[in-house]
């Protein structure tokens, strides 16, 4: 019998500009941990396309690979289930993308709702980078290039994964038959993790994020500093759930959901204190995080380990993109002078 493997295929990547935070565990990571049990799943350390909003910072893009490498292992990607890859160490990926490129048009990249938001947060305005117009198009090869039918992303993705969709279907149109699959996202049951301010996402640029490798007094302080009800000022006076932070990361983190509905009950009504609720948080954050930094702190001090991993799952990966690469070009039939 031919050892083949029809698991259903997982793709997801992350930018490599920080180290990651709770916002990407809530969003992806979690989802990934749960997939990687029975899906065969490549998760990419997305450095070429860190690069199209960093092109005036490569030292950071490139320093960040390791570390997000970093925060995979420790969260625990398990290497021998994942397939963790390097993007820039995979050249059928951009030839896919110089392929994919003349299958879309520039209007439609500016009409991707997530790259309109993301050229007005970097202030791009008129002059904005090929490259970072174009990487919905990269991630579409990104995606591709593992057949994955499976993305699991945070919600401002979803745009992403319809353009992909869409190259998709032409280029099958334009070969006549279904070379590459469609795809589809995977969300996370919690919606987007906002940040300790409670004003937007939670981001390291927004200055509002915790890290995976935070420490336990750098937990405590963001615990302490998170917004809750402006308005309530004493114990007893009733308080808001709605838009209160320390209540959106209880639904996210807490194991006790019936516990939590319990306690905005009592705090609808009044009667308990933020420093309860925080002490509560602070102690399921300390217990889901302190593993992670200790892993994380063991993990770096072998970085030869680490080093070694990524660069078994890029040349693994490495395999599959290169064949995915030949079915799309013998299916156009181009790029093919000089093979028989
Ligand atoms: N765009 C994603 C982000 O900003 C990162 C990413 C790169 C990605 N390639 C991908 C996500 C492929 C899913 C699939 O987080």
């Amino acid at each position: 019998m031919l050892n083949v493997d029809t698991r259903p295929i997982v793709l997801t990547g992350d930018r490599t500009t920080g180290a990651l935070h709770l916002g990407h565990y809530v969003g992806s990571l979690k989802s990934r941990l749960a997939l990687q049990e029975d899906h065969r799943q490549f998760i990419l350390l997305a450095d070429a396309q860190a690069m199209t909003d960093n092109a005036d910072d490569p030292g950071r893009v490139a320093r960040n690979v390791v570390e997000v490498a970093l925060d995979y292992l420790a969260v625990g990607i398990d290497p021998e289930k994942s397939v963790i890859c390097v993007q820039s160490a995979l050249p059928a990926l951009a030839e896919l993308t110089m392929l994919y490129m003349n299958y879309v048009t520039v209007s439609r990249l500016e009409r991707n709702p997530t790259v309109k938001q993301e050229i007005a947060l970097r202030g791009f305005q008129r002059d904005i980078p090929a490259g970072f117009l174009c990487y919905p198009v990269a991630q579409a090869a990104d995606i591709t290039a593992f057949k994955a039918g499976l993305v699991p992303v945070g919600e401002d993705q979803l745009p992403m994964i319809e353009q992909s969709n869409e190259i998709v279907r032409r280029i099958n149109r334009q070969a006549g038959r279904e070379v590459l699959p469609e795809a589809r996202a995977i969300l996370s049951t919690v919606g987007r993790l906002p940040g300790i301010d409670g004003r937007s996402k939670m981001s390291k640029s927004a200055g509002n994020a915790i890290p995976l490798s935070a420490k336990r007094e750098e937990i405590s302080e963001a615990v302490q500093a998170m917004f809750t009800d402006p308005d309530h000022l004493r114990v007893n006076d009733p308080g808001c759930v709605e838009g209160n932070v320390v209540f959106t990361y209880l639904d996210a983190f807490d194991e006790d959901p019936a516990e939590v509905e319990e306690l905005k009950a009592h705090y609808r009504r009044g009667g308990l204190g933020d420093m309860v609720l925080k002490r509560r948080l602070d102690e399921r954050l300390q217990a889901l995080l302190g593993p992670i930094r200790d892993r994380r702190a063991d993990l770096a001090t072998r970085p030869d380990f680490v080093i070694d991993v990524v660069r078994a799952g890029t040349e693994r990966a490495s395999k599959v993109a290169e064949e995915t690469l030949d079915t799309v070009k013998a299916a156009l039939g181009v790029f093919s002078f000089g093979r028989s």
